[in-house]
């Protein structure tokens, strides 16, 4: 018995669960914030705990580089070196070394790659990273897949998801099983249903503890994402966490919780927060933006986070303009904040059986614009 799953309730397809990890439960449909290098940027960890987040995503890529998983494994593992006691789920290293590293090749024993900080090369196998993730004491550790690029023929999709079904059991077979770990699988094939379909059968074949959807948000658009979507989770067990990699903006969350997703991570409302765009019920505010100067208004009147409670917009767009690290501090917070807040809004909703009626007044929100 590894990490568990409980499936509270349903709304349609949305759901209602809980994963319970060898550091503290994780409730879903969960926004997990991005902890790339150890650290949510501009945030101390106790901050993301207040804003509602109950997990955070590490990268296996940048850990390994930088300080090395060996040297976080001598402090205690990346619970310990980063302050961060909740649950963490820790991204393979391939979409990373592929998106990030100057020289990458891939063949069938894994991914080569040279560090995008100093050049140097490394080999990341299936075995290496589930060996780097277990370093890192990862809760939730993802099988090493390649993300297959969009577009993409039918044809380079089933290859490139036929060696990351091999490469998943190899990891599986690499993963150490104990309570309160878990191992996820990853479901690619591109904008193919038969190739998802095919890549769902073969990782429920090798068997994991959750499920993740790969190679999405990455040029399709969300209309073709949403059709991935409608048929994919379909194809994946009920008794397992589903996870949507990389996604996305409000409206994403929104729309895949509609059709079955339970995790999400993105690096949009902490990179946003960080070149002034701050997400709100009434949509996007780029508080760059001159019309901010002399408003004496929060950015959101109903929101209760720190910088809506205590500064005005002219001060934040002031920070903006002027580059002051307390601007991304605060627009962070409050993205995270809106964040967590829009998960709870829908739990909540799926529990009242009215994600439908939420849905319905989310856009209307977002369509009124700026207050
Ligand atoms: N992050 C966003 N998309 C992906 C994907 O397809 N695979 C992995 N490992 N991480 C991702
Ligand atoms: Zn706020």
């Amino acid at each position: 018995m590894s990490g568990k799953f409980d499936l509270i309730t349903t709304d349609g397809k949305a759901r209602r669960g809980r994963i319970h990890t060898a550091h503290g439960i994780v409730n879903t449909p969960a926004f997990m914030p991005v902890g790339t290098a150890g650290t949510v940027k501009a945030m101390l960890p106790e901050s993301v705990k207040a804003t509602g987040a109950e997990i955070v995503l590490g990268n296996t890529y940048h850990l390994m580089l930088r300080p090395g998983a060996e040297r976080v494994a001598s402090f205690g593992g990346l619970h310990k070196f980063m302050n961060w006691p909740g649950p963490i789920l820790t991204d393979s290293g391939g979409f990373q070394a592929m998106s990030l590293s100057d020289l990458r090749k891939i063949n069938e024993n894994g991914c080569e790659f040279r560090s995008h900080i100093d050049g140097s090369k490394h080999m990341l196998t299936p075995e290496r990273s589930i060996e780097i993730q277990d370093l890192l004491d990862s809760n939730i550790t993802m099988v090493l897949d390649e993300c297959t690029a969009f577009p993409a023929t039918p044809d380079e999709a089933a290859s490139s998801m036929r060696r990351s079904m091999r490469w998943a059991e190899r990891c599986r077979k690499a993963f150490r099983d104990r309570d309160g770990y878990l191992l996820f699988g990853i479901v690619q094939g591109g904008i193919y249903p038969h190739l998802r379909e095919e890549s769902a059968k073969a990782l429920i074949d090798i068997g994991f503890d959750g499920y993740a959807i790969g190679g999405l948000a990455i040029g399709e658009g969300q209309q073709q994402m949403f059709s991935v979507l409608d048929y994919t989770p379909d194809f994946l067990p009920a008794d397992r966490p589903r996870y949507l990699m990389g996604v996305g903006k409000p409206s994403d969350l929104v729309g895949s919780v509609a059709r079955g997703i339970d995790m999400f991570d993105c690096v949009m409302p902490t990179r946003s927060g960080r070149t002034g765009l701050a997400h709100t019920r009434y949509g996007d505010l780029n508080m760059r933006n001159a019309r901010h100067a002399t408003d004496d208004r929060p950015i959101d009147p109903l929101c209760t986070c720190p910088a809506c409670t205590s500064y005005v917009r002219g001060y934040i767009h002031h920070l903006m303009k002027t580059k002051e690290i307390l601007g991304a501090m605060l627009l962070t917070w409050h993205n995270l904040h809106y964040y967590q807040e829009l998960m709870q809004g829908m739990r909540h909703a799926i529990e009242q059986g009215g994600l439908a009626a939420f849905t319905d007044d989310f856009h209307r929100q977002q369509a009124l614009g700026d207050i």
